[in-house]
């Protein structure tokens, strides 16, 4: 029987392109989102992969939302943790409520989503969890104490969970993906955004795709013997 994956903020951006390349490898797809319905139905109509409706940062509703999915298409075998905000802002700007909406979505999010499929996966003896950090939770980002905080402990996130999950055929890795040609990046303001590309030894933006791909090899049946690894997709802005 076919795999089932979810990817959290599967209809857009890099998500989108996670959802596409998994279902290319004959994955059954389930695409969350949390906003944007028209964006989400046109995805489906073009993919022909479901999408389902909740906010990863409300435990209850991810709860819910895995036990419709394992319900509709089969226990989950694959977990991308790719929701992600930003709300920019250096420190003298940022507020409370900024901080707390982008730990709570970009890490609440991942802890939320693993605890709903983490126990079927250690029972079947196979899963593959994915998540998504950033370049800016290992190096730093000015006017991004929130986001790098989150994407920082996605990647701690990441390392110990994996040490509970080697033992039962559960994988958890992160990829750390730099600057990529998403909406995300977009609203950078163009100036700074120019500094930064410049900074990119590649020369240019990533794309979705070249990000997908490296969801693809971790998701792999092959690629049980990686764990806790992180797996960094930016052009060689950030290398150690
Ligand atoms: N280092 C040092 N100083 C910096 C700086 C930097 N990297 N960036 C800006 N500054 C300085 C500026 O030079 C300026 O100084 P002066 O007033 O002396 O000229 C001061 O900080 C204020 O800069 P801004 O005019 O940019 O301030 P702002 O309040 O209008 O905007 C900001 C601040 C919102 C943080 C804006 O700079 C910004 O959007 N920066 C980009 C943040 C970013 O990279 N976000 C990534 C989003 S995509 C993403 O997160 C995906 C991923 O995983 C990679």
């Amino acid at each position: 029987m076919a795999r089932v994956a979810v990817v959290t903020g599967g209809t857009r951006g890099i998500g989108e392109a996670i959802s596409v390349a998994l279902r290319d490898q004959g994955v059954t797809v389930a695409a969350n989102y949390a906003g944007n319905d028209e964006k989400a139905r046109e995805f489906s109509d073009r993919t022909g992969i479901r999408a389902f409706k909740w906010d990863v940062s409300d435990f209850d509703a991810c709860v819910g939302g895995i036990q419709q999915i394992e319900s509709e298409l089969g226990p989950v075998d694959v977990l991308v943790n790719n929701a992600g905000i930003t709300r920019d802002g250096t420190m003298k700007r940022m507020t409370r409520q900024a901080w707390d909406e982008v730990i709570d979505v970009n890490l609440g999010g991942c802890f939320n989503m693993a605890k709903a499929v983490f126990e079927g996966m250690q029972a079947r003896k196979f899963g593959r969890i994915v998540n998504i950090g950033s370049i800016n939770g290992q190096a730093g980002q000015y006017g991004q104490v929130n986001y790098a905080a989150a994407k920082s402990g996605i990647h701690g996130f990441t390392k110990a969970l994996a040490q509970e999950g080697a033992r039962s055929g559960v994988t958890v890795n992160a990829i750390a993906p730099g600057y990529i040609d998403t909406e995300m990046v977009a609203a950078v303001p163009e100036d700074v955004l120019a500094k930064i590309v410049a900074r990119i030894p590649v020369g240019r933006l990533g794309k979705a795709e070249e990000i997908a791909r490296g969801v693809v090899f971790l998701c792999g049946e092959e690629a049980g013997f990686i764990t806790g690894s992180t797996l960094s997709i930016n052009g060689g802005q950030h290398m150690y």
